[in-house]
């Protein structure tokens, strides 16, 4: 890759699985298999080339309502992925934070999420950002409703310490595949300045060049900030 300007944090949202199995005559749960492979292959391409933080939307709470089969096979994936078997998640030692209401799974899985957090929680390569059973307005509602349950006013600052994201600067780029131009209720608060890039490859397909690419689009980019000048 060319000298770059490189993201801090950079946000996936890893949309097209179903449409990438459909094509291959294959059910959609194997297009959500791949898409599991390829994420572990493209967040640690992301930390190999410097990026500190990598945010992943795995499941939306919309996602909640589709049916219960297709559900039951992303639990279980889920399921395999934080296992309790798995002592590396990446082939570096990142910090896994889980982002959402994890109450909706099964409670085998809870358990080893919370067991992977507290695991995984010294590790110093980067942090990955896991959104399950994550929606941005439900985010936002809840971190009102706690501001009122306090009975304070907020600010910016004190806001984005209620939200889950708590700690962890903004995303600098956010990429969608699948071809979609939409947010999909996603990080909408912490989007505000994010520059986004949208790819027409599905997830299972986006490859670590396609990665590359979207961070040279992204170095090319003029981020202003609402100022008049450029950095
Ligand atoms: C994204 O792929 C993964 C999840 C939402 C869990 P989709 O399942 O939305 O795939 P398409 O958009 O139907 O192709
Ligand atoms: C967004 O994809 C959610 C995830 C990638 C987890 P969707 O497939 O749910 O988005 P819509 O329904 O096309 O907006
Ligand atoms: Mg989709």
């Amino acid at each position: 890759m060319k000298r770059i300007k490189l993201p801090v944090h950079i946000a996936f949202i890893m949309d097209g699985n179903g449409r990438w199995a459909k094509r291959r005559f294959r059910p959609r749960a194997f297009g959500h298999r791949a898409g599991v492979q390829n994420m572990t292959k493209i967040c640690s391409h992301a930390f190999r080339l410097g990026v500190r933080i990598v945010t992943v939307y795995a499941l939306s709470t919309e996602n909640l309502s589709r049916p219960k089969e297709e559900l039951d096979e992303l639990f279980d994936l889920f399921r395999s992925y934080f296992s309790k078997k798995k002592e590396r998640f990446l082939d570096m030692d990142v910090k896994i934070n889980v982002i959402g209401d994890i109450t909706v799974l099964p409670e085998d899985i809870q358990e080893d999420i919370i067991d992977v957090m507290e695991r995984t929680s010294v590790n110093t390569d980067g942090l990955m950002n896991i959104c399950i059973n994550y929606g941005a307005r439900q985010e936002i509602v809840r971190a009102v409703n706690e501001a009122v349950a306090f009975g304070r006013f907020v600010d910016e600052a004190s806001f984005h310490n209620l939200l889950s994201t708590k700690g962890i600067p903004d995303p600098d780029l956010i990429i969608r595949t699948g071809g979609e131009l939409r947010l999909s209720n996603f990080l909408l608060y912490q989007a505000a300045y994010s520059e986004l890039y949208f790819s027409d490859k599905m997830w299972p397909e986006f490859s670590r060049r396609d990665l590359e690419k979207a961070i040279e689009n992204y170095s090319a980019r003029d981020r202003r900030f609402g100022n008049v000048r450029g950095n």
